[in-house]
């Protein structure tokens, strides 16, 4: 018999070109294939019933490929409206051996342009398992998380909270999933909860809403944060970054970037990463940071440290990478230039105050192609200057661009990243009594080895410590080779 897979995506006729490019991806990713090759035959991952909330692009097939062939069941949505690879996600749904007609993969609920209600929508079918829910979360952003928690709460207290008018459009999209989702099926979200045996967590936003959570006494179940793995943070972040972010920015605009003034919003990891790409690209970049030590940092790398307020009206280009909210207000937006670029790299859109922009007295949205926006502003005084009818362009409305404009981080460093993910799914599964109730990171031999995997591809050559010196540094020859201590 022949049951129809459970899925939901733009087109699977898009399949062959996706596989094409996951075959492309996976010679880019030692980490994950080098993965299935050790562990295939013992399958630790026989058993697992993975929820997989994040964006949907080559690079993650070839990790969902991966989870697969350890012997976990998965279904998939993306972490963002605009991430979706719609080749990729076709090329998932029909898997290696089934084709358009009959798919054999995995299901997948994923397009690029999903509405707020879209989005939701497929969140919640990653927890809609056929014979009851999931028991492992991979969750980037930890929107997957809070819906399960989220409506956990709302269905012990008998009823959702109903929407102030203040809150935010995507919340009450959120209040109205869950509120659906109860009304269907009047015990799912608690059973779900007991269900799931822990999560791994991909990204800095993500991972510090699980120590809110737990700190809150709101955790139920264990998490990995993956983001701080050093081969995650220290190279995602900013060597993914570093990629990426010109990337988003020449797909949407094509507008030269050397010769321009770019200010980047926060020099943490990705603020780093972005900051080094548009030097690279001739740009004169300004940093804005509010922690001392990453402001410091920035100056000793040559970058000039400075107020938003102060230089907004002489950038080209202004990119987000803060984590934070209303970083750049729509105040900020009266004072850009003609023409200037405005995007975000950080995981969510409220860092720039896109809804306080759509209530600006006469401002007009013209689309210039998806995912690219032309915001014109009426002439007017600013702080006492007559300024002209001007506009700016702003990439991916506020959302991550470099997912949004263009394909996300190339394969390899995401190898680095999803290598640490299935890791740290293996160790939830099947070593649940190491991780308590809390958020762990990886033991750092673990972290260690997904570097290890990754150096033949750039034909690094590692030296060995003899006996004798390891025995001076008070190591083992084998690592782990710094103290947790230790900031690489
Ligand atoms: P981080 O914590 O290392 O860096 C953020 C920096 O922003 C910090 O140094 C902080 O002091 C600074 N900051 C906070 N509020 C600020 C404000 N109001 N003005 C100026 N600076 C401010 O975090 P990381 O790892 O750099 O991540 C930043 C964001 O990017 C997070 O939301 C993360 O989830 C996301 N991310 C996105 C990726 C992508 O591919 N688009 C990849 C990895 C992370």
């Amino acid at each position: 018999t022949t049951t129809s897979l459970d899925h939901k995506v733009a087109d699977l006729s898009l399949a062959e070109r996706g596989r094409h490019q996951i075959r492309l991806a996976e010679h880019e990713m030692p980490g994950l294939m080098t993965l299935r090759e050790r562990l295939g035959s013992q399958r630790p991952l026989a058993g697992a019933r993975i929820a997989g909330s994040l964006h949907m692009t080559v690079q993650t097939a070839v990790l969902i490929e991966t989870l697969v062939e350890l012997g976990a069941e998965v279904r998939w949505a993306s972490c963002n409206i605009f991430s979706t690879q719609d080749e990729a996600a076709a090329a998932v749904v029909v898997g290696p051996d089934g084709s358009p007609e009959e798919p054999r993969g995995v299901p997948v609920f994923a397009w690029k342009g999903e509405t707020l209600e879209e989005y939701w929508w497929c969140t919640t079918q990653i927890m809609l398992w056929p014979d009851g829910g999931p028991n492992m979360i991979l969750d980037d952003g930890g929107d997957a998380t809070m819906l399960v928690l989220k409506g956990r709460e709302w269905e012990q207290q008998g009823a959702v909270p109903s929407p102030e008018p203040e809150d935010p459009e995507e919340w009450k999209v959120i209040l109205e999933t869950v509120r659906a989702g109860l009304a269907e099926h009047p015990t799912r979200w608690g059973d779900v909860a007991a269900g799931v045996r822990g999560v791994t967590e991909e990204t800095t936003t993500g991972v510090h809403r699980l120590y809110q959570l737990h700190e809150a006494g709101q955790l139920l179940f264990p998490a990995i944060n993956v983001n701080d793995s050093v081969t995650k943070s220290k190279f995602d972040n900013v060597y993914g970054v570093r990629h990426s972010l010109v990337d988003g920015i020449n797909r949407a605009t094509d507008v030269l970037i050397g010769g321009k003034v770019a200010v980047v919003c926060g020099y943490g990891d990705v603020g780093k990463g972005c900051a080094e790409a548009l030097r690279g690209q001739g740009a004169r970049v300004v940093v804005t940071e509010i922690d001392p030590i990453c402001a410091l940092q920035a100056a000793m790398d040559g970058y000039q440290v400075a107020r938003l307020d102060d230089v907004i009206g002489q950038a080209d280009f202004v990119v987000t990478a803060t984590g934070c909210k209303d970083v750049v207000t729509a105040e900020h937006m009266r004072h850009l230039k003609d023409k200037a670029v405005l995007g975000n790299i950080g995981h969510f859109d409220n860092e720039i105050d896109m809804a306080g922009l759509a209530r600006v007295p006469g401002v007009r949205r013209t689309e210039i192609k998806p995912q690219v926006h032309e915001w014109t502003l009426p002439a007017e005084t600013v702080d006492g200057t007559e300024r002209p009818e001007r506009s700016f362009i702003v990439l991916s409305e506020g959302r991550l661009l470099n997912l949004g404009n263009a394909t996300g981080h190339p394969s390899f460093v995401m190898s680095t990243s999803f290598t640490n993910q299935v890791l740290a799914q293996i160790e939830i599964f099947t070593r649940p009594q190491d991780y308590p109730v809390g958020v762990h990171t990886l033991p750092k031999a673990l972290d260690e080895e997904v570097a290890r995997l990754h150096l033949a591809s750039v034909a690094a050559h590692l030296t060995e410590l003899t006996k004798d010196q390891a025995s001076y540094l008070g190591v083992d020859v084998a690592g782990p080779y710094k103290p947790d201590h230790y900031r690489y």
